[in-house]
């Protein structure tokens, strides 16, 4: 039970946890991100690695996290201490969780920007500025828009205040109803878009592109892309769906919980890229490897052609704002819920604190793509680059490794059985992928990955 006087927020149902933590693994990851670096990592064999990676170590590293929250319902860093004391471990352990603290407001400053162009896209869609645009005028309108670092610090700012206003009344009350209504809306307009691009796009190239395994195009800082985005698709390695399950109901399973969300996360990614190669490949003027700039270079052609364009881009912008807007709520909870369960700060105050940090980290990033976008960190990244690096090829694998020798080998079999709905083979398979696979796996090809990063 939770220590604080107050009854401990809870989600209504089994389904709505589904909701809250699909909300939070379906965002800018699966729509935006996941597209963009399997373009610039030349498709197949990253989606191959990827998918490996969701299985040997997102899903158990997930089901950890999940059991750490339910287990311990407090807030990450105090969960991790908790447990640590429950399992005779050192409370050093915490520094595994204030990572992931910081690893969440830095994810949530530049994600930021990129919600805050899709908030930008809505209007820009009603305006009909992009009716039968063709390729080269969508990616001209596309730079346009980032040319001019106050706007992208408008869209920005806009966009830390609903995240901000979200969080500090509280995520179980609006987030609830909010991912219930949304995210089905969002994944049927996405197979509406996979129709259109079936019948009008080059389909059979988009589904060689990125089903064919191609070998010799990856290489070991792809792999490491695919592993990172593994955790950053999940909302895993850095305490997010742990703080969400410190809101599930006594009575959820938590591995067919995961199971669940993991499969629903997928799907999203793979018909986002569906929707979005075929296009691409029928457009001259755009790559695959095109960048940050996919998602709103290539859909705004399909809906610049469509009958209904014009309502449905401006619906699919709206729902990507808004899938953005559940994932964002859950990047800063773990910081918030913290500072209220020490009894430091009411949620109003935290979160203008907080939120605040975020906002500031995010005007490097909204500088990346015009006054400063010249990689001057390392000589290799922008603000922008490197806050992704930081978090999605750094924090979030280690924050990965941590958890699972943590949960791994600090806990006994039964007191993890206690918490599982699993018994029998597949919770010694879980277990022992998690003991035995999954940190070294993340080791291995953290390593060689940095390695050939910066060598
Ligand atoms: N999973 C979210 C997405 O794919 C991003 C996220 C990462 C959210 C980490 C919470 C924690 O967009």
């Amino acid at each position: 039970m939770a220590t604080n006087a107050l009854p401990r927020e809870a989600w209504n149902s089994r389904l709505t946890f589904i909701l809250a933590a699909t909300g939070s693994a379906v965002g800018l990851g699966n729509i935006w991100k996941f597209p963009y670096i399997a373009g610039e990592n030349g498709g197949g064999a990253f989606v191959l690695v990827y998918l490996v990676c969701i299985l040997l170590a997102g899903i158990p590293v997930m089901i950890a996290e999940v059991f750490m929250g339910k287990r311990t319902r407090t807030s990450p860093v105090l969960a991790v201490e908790k447990l640590a004391a429950e399992s005779g471990q050192s409370t050093r352990w915490r520094w595994m969780a204030i990572m992931g603290v910081i690893a969440g407001m830095v994810i949530l400053s530049y994600y930021s920007i990129v919600a805050g162009w899709a908030l930008a896209y809505f209007p820009k869609m009603i305006s009909g500025a992009f009716v039968a645009i063709d390729d080269a005028g969508s990616s001209a309108l596309f730079n346009e828009h980032l040319s001019n670092p106050w706007r992208l610090l408008g869209w920005h700012s806009l966009f830390i205040i609903m995240t901000m206003a979200v969080v500090i009344t509280g995520v179980t009350r609006g987030l609830g109803k909010a991912v219930e209504y949304l995210m089905p809306i969002l994944f049927v307009l996405l197979l509406i878009l996979l129709g259109f691009s079936i019948y009008q796009g080059e389909f059979s190239h988009a589904v060689k592109y990125l089903f064919a395994f191609d070998f010799g195009s990856l290489t070991m800082d792809s792999v490491l892309a695919a592993l990172g985005h593994a955790f950053f698709t999940l909302s895993i390695g850095m305490g997010a769906i742990m703080a969400y399950g410190s809101y599930m109901p006594e009575d959820t399973p938590i591995a067919k919980t995961v199971l669940t969300v993991a499969a629903l996360d997928t799907c999203v990614a793979l018909i986002a890229g569906l929707a979005i190669f075929p296009i691409v490949f029928a457009s001259p003027a755009i790559e695959p490897g095109e960048g940050a700039g996919l998602l709103f270079i290539s859909l705004p052609i399909a809906f610049g052609s469509m009958p209904g364009g014009i309502f449905f881009g401006a619906l699919f912008f709206a729902l990507v704002s808004v899938a953005a807007w559940t994932s964002s709520i859950s990047l800063i909870e773990p910081a918030v819920s913290w500072a209220v369960d020490k009894g430091k700060a009411t949620r109003l105050k935290a979160g203008i604190f907080l939120g605040g940090i975020c906002w500031l980290l995010g005007i490097g990033s909204a500088l990346s793509f015009n006054v400063y976008s010249d990689p001057w960190i390392f000589g290799l990244f922008n603000w922008f680059e490197f806050s992704d690096f930081l978090t999605s090829y750094v924090m979030l694998p280690v924050g990965g490794i941590l958890m699972a020798i943590f949960v791994g080998h600090m806990f006994g079999k039964s007191a993890l059985l206690e918490s599982m709905d699993i018994e029998g083979w597949l919770f010694d398979a879980w277990r022992f992928v998690l003991r035995w696979i999954t940190p070294d796996l993340i080791k291995i090809i953290f390593f060689l990955g940095i390695i050939n990063i910066f060598l």
